[in-house]
């Protein structure tokens, strides 16, 4: 039988990761956070001193590190990276670096060839309209600015990362905004998504919906 693919995307903090990895631990998918691998490479520029416009040098380090997952874990290299990738000094230059076209077609294969042989939930920007055009199930998670800023503040609260909720949500609407209008695979729903405001729903709630949803279609 063919792999089951689930494509989760949407703005910053509408509940992607947290809905994505609840589902996939229910139906015993793998969860791939494809944002974390934008962001380990990011990491990566800037511990190495790499300049942000330094588009040549940031397509090299991409094509030599090495990016995986491992049980749900992110690893560089062999290294394993947790929270150092949710910095504020990473989410500020994040976007810069997803848009470089060279960098998405790097990011997108690795992503499709985990998808091959297993069932996945994907969470992204692009997955539906193109890393996984062919996911059985697409969703569409959006929320308010408020709301989306309020969740990601009390994340990395919790993962003990130092930030301000004025602070967070201006790099949230900075972040959409360079999401959504790049030229290369931007922010934008795929005409066959399924759209769930997630602002007044509890996590159970939304589950439940894509579990029914899910029903319907294998
Ligand atoms: O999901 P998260 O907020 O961690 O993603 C960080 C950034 O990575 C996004 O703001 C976006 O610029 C980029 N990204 C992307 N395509 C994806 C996932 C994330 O461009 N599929």
């Amino acid at each position: 039988m063919e792999p089951i693919k689930i494509a989760i995307d949407g703005p910053a903090g509408a509940g992607k990761s947290t809905i994505a990895q609840e589902l996939a631990k229910r139906l015993k998918y793998t969860y791939i956070d494809t944002g974390a691998m934008y962001r380990g490479i990011t990491y990566e520029v800037i511990k190495r001193g790499i300049d942000i416009n330094d588009q040549t040098a940031i397509i090299e380090l991409a094509k030599k590190i090495n990016i995986n997952f491992v049980k749900g874990d992110l690893y560089i290299d062999d290294v394993l990276i947790k929270s150092e990738i949710r910095s504020n000094d990473v989410s500020q230059r994040v976007s810069y670096i997803a848009r470089i076209p060279e960098i998405r077609e790097i990011m997108v294969n690795a992503q499709r060839k985990i998808a091959i042989n297993q069932n996945v939930v994907m969470d992204g920007r692009d997955i539906g309209t193109n890393v996984l055009v062919d996911a059985q199930l697409k969703l569409f998670l959006t929320a308010t600015v408020e709301e989306r800023s309020r969740r990601r503040y009390q994340e990395l609260k919790e993962k003990s990362v130092i930030t301000s909720l004025k602070e967070i949500e201006e790099d949230i609407k900075k972040r959409d905004k360079m999401d959504e209008e790049r030229s290369c695979a931007p922010l934008v729903m795929a005409k066959d998504a399924i759209k769930i405001d997630t602002t007044e729903k509890t996590i159970e709630e939304i589950i439940q919906q894509i579990i029914y949803l899910l029903g319907e279609r294998i």
